[in-house]
């Protein structure tokens, strides 16, 4: 247990396990939102999401080495332990686990979870090991607090599907709950990374979330995908630096839709670059 921190806190397995146990035996629930840190508001609703469904929270900080290639931002990912702990504790979350690279990652480790189906594609063209990353980390950290049920947002929609898809597949016995997108005022979806784009980015940030909209907007009344997609793509080549895609999938499976009109509840998803930071952001459409 730390005493520096206004949560408890523990960094070690046996301890979160300890007190995990001890819950456990008293009939008590647990709620579990795994984190990186840099803690916003969206993760402080994906906390309250966890308390209105559980006994007990558990929240874990842990800037997972495995999901980053070489060369993206694993040594320069804000790390603000403090801050976070007293957000945790000001939202009323029961127990921060904050493991150290040893000890999720030990000398001679040697094994990766690797999902299928909803990993293809979107993301995985662009960062084609994320996924195996992230799926390897939230099997361990499922195994090492296991939680009732876990609460991911929407904002990484295809890690929601994926999670949801490793947690069925390998009957991991915990519910995996979607909590919704949390947005600035302008809109701009919050994100830990945010905080790397430069006033002047910032405010052309907030036209990523404006082209979503009106996509969904296009496509609820009835246009085609493959027009309203154009059109996208158009507007955010012009203003963005680079994009990496603006797709529309089915929101189940994240499948291609087989078209010309939405026929069923569907999820645009988009990653685009402003200078040196990569935002993800998506938006639901749903067929009249
Ligand atoms: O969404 C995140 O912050 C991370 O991908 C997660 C789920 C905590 C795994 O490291």
């Amino acid at each position: 247990m730390s005493e520096t921190l206004p949560i408890p806190t523990v960094h070690t397995v046996a301890d979160l396990r300890a007190i995990v146990s001890g819950w456990k035996s008293d009939g008590k629930t647990v709620g579990f939102v795994p984190t990186m840190g840099a803690l916003h508001a969206g993760h402080i609703s994906l906390i309250d999401i966890a308390k209105s469904r559980a006994d007990k929270t558990v929240a874990s900080v842990f800037v997972n080495p495995k999901q980053f290639a070489p060369g993206e931002d694993f040594g320069a990912y804000p790390r603000t332990l403090p801050d976070d702990a007293a957000r945790l504790a000001a939202a009323g979350c029961d127990l921060l686990y904050a493991p150290n690279g040893p000890e999720m990652y030990p000398d001679g480790f040697a094994t990766s979870v690797h999902v299928g189906g909803p990993s293809q594609e979107l993301e995985t063209r662009f960062r084609p090991h994320f996924f195996d990353g992230v799926a390897t980390v939230v099997t361990k950290l499922f195994t090492q607090v296991r939680p009732d049920c876990a609460v991911f947002g929407e904002k990484d929609y295809q890690q929601l599907l994926v999670i949801t898809r490793l947690a069925a597949d390998l009957d991991l016995d915990v519910d995996i709950i979607p909590g919704p997108v949390v947005r600035e005022a302008d809109g701009l979806a919050l994100s830990s990374r945010n905080v790397y784009l430069s006033p002047e980015n910032r405010v052309r940030a907030v036209r990523l979330n404006a082209l979503l909209f009106s996509c969904a907007e296009a496509l609820e009344k009835g246009e085609p995908i493959s027009g309203t997609l154009n059109t996208a793509r158009m507007i955010a080549e012009s203003a963005f630096d680079l994009v990496d895609y603006i797709e529309v999938r089915c929101a189940e499976t994240l499948s291609a839709l087989p078209g010309p009109v939405l026929d069923r509840p569907a999820r645009i998803l988009a990653a685009i670059r402003l200078g040196d930071t990569r935002l993800i952001d998506n938006v639901a459409a749903h067929p009249a």
